[in-house]
């Protein structure tokens, strides 16, 4: 038996395509002391990782991969062999090993902002891949965004960017149950449709014309919180149409990610002038808060207030395809890919 995994072949130039990543077979690595061997089962498909596959990264940030270098990413297995006490040979665990079918994951393994560090997951009867979604980091992402970042007051308008992606989702829906009023932006009819239809939020496709007008047709009276996950001119919008002592959350910059020049909002002066704040942040520095986020997300998700949508890729052969799909906007909801079904 081999083990198949994704490794970059070239740096893109441009939008990534899946041509500039390869599936490559090795042998099963085997575990050494205070290592386990985990057989994958899903991994988290997510949009940081386009970062590291350019020459330099942001300063604090994980330094780039090299050509030929393994992708990683957050991803769910099973243990198959275990040199650690801390885990037994059929534990479920969380980590940050993905894009391969066999990881070999101890305690000295890199972890993404201290998060992802190797973890046992109880599923119970949940879906496992919950714990990649809306129980997972992006669970985490749009709770630690709305309430610690923004603390979201009912009578906010929050304006949510890429709003149909895992976090934004979960973000939007998660800001109505708590009472604000809730606009998305995502970029294409379909998602629209999504996001008014099945999750009962008004939102308009980025590509229809100016954001300031987009903006205004459904915030008439401005907004008081943006939750930003795209950057450049949408975050120049969220300035224009932001209220006094408003608030922005930083929590990615996706338009910047792809091969195009991050762009930096050329009103900057709004936040004097409109006293406003933003803040960016990392879900992983918030770990002490995965709890609360568990038990209020998971009460949400059975009594049906809120909407997980998911886009599942089959097999390690698909997931280099996997990536430049979800950059490119052409999945809904999570981005996953299912291992060894
Ligand atoms: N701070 C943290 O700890 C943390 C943790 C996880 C994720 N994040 C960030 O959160 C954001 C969302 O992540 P996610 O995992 O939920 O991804 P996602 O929203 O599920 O997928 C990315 C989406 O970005 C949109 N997009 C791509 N290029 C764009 C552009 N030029 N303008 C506007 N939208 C564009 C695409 O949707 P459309 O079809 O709508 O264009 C694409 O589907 C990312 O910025 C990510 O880096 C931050």
């Amino acid at each position: 038996m081999l083990n198949r995994h994704v490794r970059l072949v070239r740096r893109p130039a441009g939008k990534l395509s899946a041509a500039d990543l390869e599936l490559v077979e090795g042998p099963i690595p085997e575990p050494g002391p205070g290592e386990v061997l985990v057989r994958n089962t899903w991994l988290s498909i997510d949009p940081s990782i386009r970062i590291r596959l350019a020459e330099t990264t942001p300063n604090g940030y994980l330094p780039p991969l090299r050509p030929g270098d393994d992708l990683t990413g957050l991803a769910l297995g099973t243990v198959v062999e275990s040199r650690d006490p801390d885990f037994a040979v059929g534990d479920l665990v969380s980590h940050t090993l993905g894009y391969r079918e066999y990881a070999l994951v101890g305690s000295r393994v890199q972890t993404i902002g201290g998060y992802g560090a190797p973890a046992r997951i109880d599923a119970g009867e949940l879906p496992p891949q919950w714990f990649l979604g809306p129980l997972g980091s992006a669970g985490l992402t749009a709770y630690v965004g709305l309430f610690e970042i923004l603390e979201l007051d009912p009578g906010d308008t929050l304006w949510v960017s890429s709003a149909a992606g895992a976090v934004g989702a979960l973000a939007a829906q998660l800001a109505k149950i708590r009472g604000a009023t809730v606009i998305g932006s995502a970029g294409s009819a379909a998602k629209i449709g999504f996001l008014r239809d099945e999750l009962g939020i008004p939102s308009f496709d980025y590509h229809d014309g100016p954001l300031p007008e987009s903006l205004a047709a459904l915030a008439p009276g401005g907004i008081d919180a943006y939750f930003d996950n795209v950057g450049g001119d949408h975050l120049t919008a969220a300035l224009d149409a932001l209220r006094y002592a408003g608030r922005i959350a930083l929590c990615g910059a996706v338009s910047g990610y792809d091969g195009a020049a991050p762009q930096g909002p050329p009103n900057l002066f709004t936040m004097v002038s409109k006293g406003l704040r933003m803040r960016g942040f990392r879900a992983g520095s918030f770990t002490h808060l995965e709890e609360p986020m568990r038990r209020e997300v998971s009460g949400y998700l059975a009594d049906g207030r809120l909407t997980y949508r998911e886009s599942v890729f089959n097999g390690i052969e698909e997931a280099p395809a996997a990536l430049p799909a979800m950059l490119s906007g052409a999945t809904v909801g999570k981005t996953l890919c299912r291992l060894g079904a």
